[in-house]
């Protein structure tokens, strides 16, 4: 392998906008300070983010006296009995929007198989259980919450996420598009304008404590998807300079230069990066614990650590053995796993995926100086793709590691964005051997378990390892598939690799029956019933759950492992439901006996 030489940098743009200054994680209570040190560290909520969640009871400098009167070193109870008395219950700031869903939308019709069609009825009404808006009327004169103020309703994953995510909200935006709910699709994307006019960029979050990271940027697509529902010229109108700043932020934040010492060339390729020295607010006894395990580390190696952490929320796989330095397992607890995290380090390529779908885009979008600034990055960073991602022997494209300067050669999904996304160099998109290639391992991987695709093939306890499986990743690498499928058609192949091609339809098909399987039989496990096709399973009070994730060695069980218990709702999950629906037909549903 050639000797590469790498150092982070600063792009020029030559659309340089005014200076201008965003406000910052400054609260007193849910940003770093001695009161969320305290009370964070006294470890007294079993979920580090209760707190954080927490509106104040009081106005906040009547909060900050009461914590001063605690003293130096105040006891669990004195702190718990502060909490008590200052801060209200989780959740107060949201108010329900009761959403009328339509019953006779095109998709619903088009679905064959009774029992599916009622639970995907079932799953369209659900919309107003997730979709809320901010309401602080209820907070006296001067007291504070962490919420990020939003003018319009939102949907939130679910669960434990009482709030929107960034990420999330792009797979979010496909199911309420199918279920004809385009205003509340479109006032989500106008949120998330305001939010990047306000902050610089997309938070990971509503919330204060969310201001120091992003997530997977998908806001462009979120607009182009809405776009190609509903003709709102409009609105592109107002996101196009909005959407420039979003780039430049990434450019400014994760770009990444890397020389090739052989023939000079220089490639530019981005990371996920935050910069943060202390725990995350919302996991703050978590990321501390991690950090103190080892008594050897330098302040040094902490403050790297803890900017690693945040970054591995940034990248939405939190966590994986994609960002792990450590790939030894045996025994090990997740903090020790996550003590040798390297997030920094690695060029992932669903990352570089979607930048490539923004310049794209944003060239598409664009006229003059600006379209031909977009198209010549799009060109740069797919040559870069092509010569340090692609790898031509395993017909695949691998995240590539700065610390070894080699791809990382490892099965996961995230390596199908570039055919999801179009970010494939013409020479292999125009080669249908190469192309026939991609998902061989894929078949292999699938035949292992016969839930949904797995996310690796490691086992860590970790929740973006083996055995979890996730509804984003099985909609990409069903897209990839159905594009590559369609892109050795247009090729033309020849008669040996018939097969092969063939297969491409079977696989996707097979995926998407499962996914769907597992949807509809989590859901019936957990109590959903369809009168006349299946019986309620003996659940007294539930009437039915969406996962997350899934747990891919058994069909229709939840995923679990990770920071926090399995999380019910659930926004991407039932979206891409829809997705599936309106792409592949006769699907019909199992009998789940069978399956839990
Ligand atoms: C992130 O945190 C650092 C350190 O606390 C702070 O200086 C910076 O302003 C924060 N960035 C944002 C966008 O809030
Ligand atoms: C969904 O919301 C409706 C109306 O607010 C409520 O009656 C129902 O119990 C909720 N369902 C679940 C599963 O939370
Ligand atoms: C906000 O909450 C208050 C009570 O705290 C309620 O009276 C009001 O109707 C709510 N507003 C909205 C828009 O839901
Ligand atoms: C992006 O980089 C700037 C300049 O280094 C920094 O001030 C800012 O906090 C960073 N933003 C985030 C969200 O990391
Ligand atoms: C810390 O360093 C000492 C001396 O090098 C070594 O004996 C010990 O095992 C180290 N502890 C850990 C937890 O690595
Ligand atoms: C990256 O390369 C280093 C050095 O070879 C290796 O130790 C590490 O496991 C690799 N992966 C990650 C995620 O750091
Ligand atoms: C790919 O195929 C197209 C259409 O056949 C052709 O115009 C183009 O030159 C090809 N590109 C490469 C790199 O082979
Ligand atoms: C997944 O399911 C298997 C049963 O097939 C079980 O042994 C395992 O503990 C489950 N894993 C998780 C993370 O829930
Ligand atoms: C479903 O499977 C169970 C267990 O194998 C079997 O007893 C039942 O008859 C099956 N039901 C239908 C409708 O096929």
């Amino acid at each position: 392998m050639r000797k590469l030489l790498l150092l982070a940098i600063t792009q020029s743009f030559i659309f340089a906008t005014t200076a201008k200054t965003y406000k910052t994680c400054d609260s007193p209570i849910y940003c770093e300070g001695p009161l969320l040190r305290a009370v964070q560290l006294s470890n007294i909520f079993t979920d580090s983010k209760t707190f954080v969640d927490r509106p104040t009871a009081k106005p906040v400098n009547e909060v900050l006296d009461a914590f001063n009167k605690l003293g130096k070193n105040p006891s669990k109870a004195d702190i718990r009995m502060f909490v008590d008395e200052n801060f209200l219950e989780t959740g107060m700031e949201l108010s329900q929007v009761v959403m009328e869903s339509k019953q006779d939308l095109a998709i619903l019709k088009s679905i064959q198989d009774p029992s599916y069609r009622v639970w995907m009825s079932d799953l369209n009404n659900y919309w107003s259980n997730l979709t809320y808006s901010f309401n602080t009327t209820f907070l006296c004169d001067g007291c504070s919450s962490s919420i990020l103020p939003t003018k319009r309703p939102f949907v939130v994953p679910g669960g434990r996420f009482r709030e929107f995510y960034y990420w999330d909200s792009y797979f979010v935006i496909e199911g309420l598009l199918y279920s004809e709910l385009d205003h509340t699709a479109k006032g989500m994307i106008e949120n998330f304008l305001d939010f990047v006019e306000a902050y610089g960029f997309l938070p990971n979050g509503a919330r204060i404590y969310y201001l120091n990271r992003s997530q997977p940027p998908f806001l462009v697509r979120m607009v182009k998807r809405y776009l190609e529902f509903m003709d709102d010229q409009e609105l592109l109108a107002r996101a196009l300079p909005i959407l420039d700043t979003e780039y430049e932020f990434w450019m400014k934040n994760t770009t990444v230069e890397i020389v090739d010492s052989g023939s000079g060339e220089k490639h530019y390729l981005n990371r996920y990066n935050v910069e943060y020295p202390y725990p995350r607010p919302e996991a703050y006894y978590e990321d501390w614990h991690t950090a103190h395990l080892d008594l050897n580390m330098t302040e040094n190696d902490r403050i790297n650590l803890y900017s690693d952490l945040a970054t591995g929320a940034e990248t939405g796989w939190d966590y994986s053995s994609r960002w792990l330095r450590n790939k030894k397992f045996d025994g090990n607890s997740q903090f020790d796993l996550l003590k040798s995290l390297n997030t920094r380090a690695i060029i992932p390529v669903e990352l570089n995926s979607l930048l490539y779908d923004m310049e794209v885009q944003l060239a598409q979008w664009n006229t003059g100086k600006k379209k031909a600034y977009y198209e010549r990055r799009a060109e740069q960073r797919l040559n870069s793709m092509d010569k340090l991602l692609w790898n031509d022997e395993k017909f695949s494209f691998f995240d590539f590691n700065l610390t070894s300067q080699a791809q990382q050669v490892e099965f996961t999904p995230s390596n199908y964005f570039p055919f999801w996304l179009g970010a494939v160099p013409e020479r292999v998109a125009n080669d249908s051997v190469k192309l026939a290639n991609v998902f061989e391992e894929l078949t292999h991987v699938l035949n292992l378990y016969p839930g949904i695709l797995t996310t690796t093939l490691v086992e860590t306890g970790l929740q973006w390892d083996l055995p979890n499986g996730w509804p984003p990743l099985q909609y990409v690498t069903l897209h990839a598939l159905l594009n590559v499928h369609k892109r050795i058609t247009q090729n033309g192949y020849s008669q040996d690799l018939s097969d092969k091609v063939d297969s491409l339809k079977t696989v996707a098909k097979d995926l998407a029956e499962r996914y769907v399987e597992s949807g509809f039989c989590g859901w019936w496990a957990t109590g959903g019933t369809i009168p006349g096709y299946i019986s309620n399973l003996g659940h007294s009070t539930d009437t039915g759950h969406m996962f997350e994730k899934f747990n891919v060695t058994v069909i229709g069980r939840s995923g679990g492992g990770g920071e926090y218990r399995p999380q019910m709702g659930f926004g991407w999950t039932n979206s891409i439901a829809f997705w599936i629906f309106a792409h592949f037909q006769d699907l019909r549903a199992p009998n789940c006996t069978m399956a839990i």
